[in-house]
């Protein structure tokens, strides 16, 4: 869970930073997600690896929290709820499932589309049928919906209280020093703020951008 979890964080920045890109410089972003798409080792060996991982970390939550329930069926003998641990630590498959019904939304948004773009209409083996320069203009029109960045700045808050406790957890569960504990928290948690609400900002960003068609040309 611990590796899996931190694989995740890994790929999370690394996708925050090309989607903040598109707020920066639409042509960097143009570039950064046409390079993503078409390169052989991404598409075969890192976005293969990237699944497995994502399936993997929601599978043994779920199976840890049967466990988990189990052991638990003779209840404490005495239960102080938000004393002995907080309410983000008690509720991680909430916030996991949140994430995970996000996920299943994104990838009809944005995923499928692509797949069916590459491996149905054919642009992956015929470079022709492929526009470097489409992903901005795609990225700007999923945004238009209010209900859609609604929902995914609700669905990064959830984010948020996940990676909140997940991050530290990983660390500790893989023996982290107690000298580094106090830095590593200050980082985790600063992470888990930070970047979702990057991911909020790119939305609502977008969104303006939309309602005021003031799309820049990359
Ligand atoms: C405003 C925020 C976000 C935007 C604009 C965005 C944009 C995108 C786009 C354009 C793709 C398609 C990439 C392609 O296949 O060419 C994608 C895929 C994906 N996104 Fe996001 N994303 C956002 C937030 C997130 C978050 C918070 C997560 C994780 C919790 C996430 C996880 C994924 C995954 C797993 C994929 C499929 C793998 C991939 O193609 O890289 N995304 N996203």
């Amino acid at each position: 869970m611990a590796l899996s979890g931190l694989f995740l964080v890994v790929f999370l920045l690394q996708h925050f930073i090309i989607n903040f890109s598109s707020v920066v410089s639409p042509t960097t972003f143009n570039q950064w997600s046409h390079f993503m798409g078409y390169n052989v080792l991404v598409q075969f060996v890192l976005q293969p690896i990237l699944i497995f991982g994502v399936v993997f970390h929601f599978v043994m939550g779920f199976v840890l929290e049967i466990q988990n329930r189990k052991s638990r069926r003779i209840s404490y003998a005495q239960f102080k709820g938000n004393k002995n641990a907080p309410w983000v630590s008690r509720n991680m498959i909430w916030s996991g499932g949140v994430v995970l019904f996000f996920l299943i939304l994104h990838f009809i948004d944005f995923w499928i589309p692509e797949l069916n773009h590459k491996y149905i209409e054919g642009s992956m083996f015929h470079a022709e049928l492929s526009d470097p320069s489409r992903y901005y203009s795609e990225l700007v029109h999923k945004f238009e919906s209010l209900l859609r960045v609604c929902v995914y700045v609700a669905a990064f808050v959830f984010l948020a209280m996940h990676i909140y406790h997940g991050f530290s957890s990983a660390f500790q569960s893989l023996g982290m020093k107690k000298k580094h504990k106090r830095s590593l928290l200050f980082f985790t948690q600063a992470f888990a703020i930070i970047i979702p609400l990057g991911f909020c900002f790119i939305a609502l960003y977008h969104h303006l951008v939309s309602i005021h068609t003031i799309v820049p040309h990359a």
